[in-house]
């Protein structure tokens, strides 16, 4: 292994990301881990020099303060807890900065001079460590990886078509939830463009079958996890021999669908979403990364910008944006606005510069004007965000005449449709997305 490692233990800060943000930005990778970490989790990991735990408000489980298991302080590693009330076993105590930008001077001394960390975390180490851990788990046998050709799958289909090759085999399922035009681009950079073993598998009408008539959108985003794991399984059983199931998740997945101390804020299709009967064993080589750590891996394994800064997508896709219980009438609504909107931002040059950018269709219809006579139709939110890790964001302030070409263009265009409107909600109190 290339790199040092701290590990930060999660005992109910709300702040455990942003101390292993400081941690890597003083140049050591850090990972997150529950505080229940055991003695033979802890003995796989390699290079880790010491561990931080981060207490707070939340450090109180059915009743009881919850504090390390006896593994990690039985291990000799140096330790430093901060923002926790009581040193239990003689570790270093903290006190947690405001700012976050003060975090990482705070634990300078701790990370380099007690535990003795060189400063060698970088994207070429990241993806040789990864590289030995895939190979590692993955001995001889083969993986299949859902390819959604989002940032995140792209950047594991790339991390894995090096580390196996050919043993690795890329599914990508056409859910009829994908953007216009989504699922012939991935056929054509992953299976021509890269050489990948690709199958492509159009499962739109049983999805929608699925979730004909479903408004809940917890209900709606596990039907459509169950129903990817089970096409992969399908598809599993047809390749034969495949044991893995790679999947590009990423931290804030996990974070959002509920550690043991955090509130869970919504489900993700790739971790609160899995089938309890899961038969593959998972590859998840990104799980501790954020967003914009796994761009800046897909550029050093030489993915394209465009593949590398297009912009983030749902694993439910439009799912998530058709509001309620999804329509071929709305989903199509959703679809067409959505791809005008990324022409007018590309046009305007707004598709780099805006982090996250897409229309909502919601269930309900207003009153308007079509050819002097009365018309009853839906409305398209458009929202549009910048954000540097997905864990908060700020809406973006769109000139006027983008707004107002976008807007021209939905209501000529778009079927079904009377009235444009922009969110303006940062997150928090909303989510990036509507569902
Ligand atoms: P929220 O809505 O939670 O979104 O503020 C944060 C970022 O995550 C994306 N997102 C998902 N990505 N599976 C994913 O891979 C999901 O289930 C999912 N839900 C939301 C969202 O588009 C935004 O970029």
């Amino acid at each position: 292994m290339k790199q040092d490692m701290i590990l930060v233990l999660d005992l109910g800060s709300a702040r455990n990301t942003a101390v292993a943000r400081a941690v890597r930005a003083l140049g050591v990778y850090s990972e997150i881990y529950p505080h229940d970490l055991t003695a033979g989790e802890l003995k796989k990991l390699e290079n880790v020099k010491g561990m931080i735990l981060c207490g707070g408000p939340n450090d109180v489980i059915d009743g009881e303060k919850i504090s390390a298991s006896d593994a990690v302080y039985d291990s000799g590693l140096p330790i430093l807890s901060i923002a926790h009330d009581r040193a239990k076993r003689g570790e270093k105590l903290g006190a947690l900065p405001e700012k976050d930008g003060e975090i990482a001077e705070m634990l300078r001394g701790f990370v380099f001079d007690t535990c003795g960390a060189g400063a060698n975390w970088n994207m070429k180490n990241f993806i040789a460590d990864q590289i030995e851990l895939v190979r590692r788990q993955v001995g001889d046998r083969k993986v299949l990886l859902a390819l959604s050709g989002g940032v995140d799958s792209s950047v594991v289909a790339a991390l894995l078509l090096r580390a196996i090759g050919d043993r690795l085999t890329c599914v990508h399922v056409n859910h009829g939830l994908l953007r216009k035009g989504e699922a012939e681009q991935v056929v054509e950079v992953f299976q021509n463009q890269l050489g990948a073993n690709l199958v492509y598998v159009d499962a739109s009408e049983r999805f929608l079958t699925k979730l004909a008539g479903v408004s809940d959108p917890e209900q709606k985003r596990k039907i459509i996890g169950a129903e990817f794991i089970r096409v992969f399984e399908e598809e599993a059983k047809k390749l034969e021999g495949i044991d893995f199931l790679a999947q590009g998740t990423i931290y804030p997945d996990i974070a959002e669908s509920g550690t043991k101390t955090a509130k869970m804020v919504k489900s993700h299709h790739n971790v609160g979403g899995l089938p309890e009967d899961l038969k593959f064993e998972l590859v998840e080589p990104l799980r501790q990364l954020f967003k914009d750590e796994v761009r800046a891996c897909g550029t050093e394994l030489g993915l394209p910008d465009s593949m590398v800064y297009r912009q983030p997508f749902p694993g439910p896709g439009l799912g998530v944006r058709c509001l309620g219980a999804i329509t071929k009438e709305r989903l199509e609504a959703v679809r067409e606005s959505d791809a005008i909107l990324r022409e007018e931002f590309a046009k305007a040059g707004l598709d780099r510069k805006v982090w996250q950018y897409f229309t909502v269709v919601p269930d309900f219809r207003s009153v308007g004007m079509r050819d002097n006579a009365r018309c009853f139709e839906y409305p398209v939110i458009l929202r549009a965000v910048n954000t540097v890790d997905a864990m908060t964001a700020e809406i973006v302030e769109i000139d006027w005449p983008v707004l107002q070409a976008v807007t021209r263009r939905i209501l000529q265009e778009v079927k079904n449709v009377n009235r444009v409107c922009y969110d303006l909600s940062p997150k928090p109190t909303a989510t990036i997305e509507w569902e």
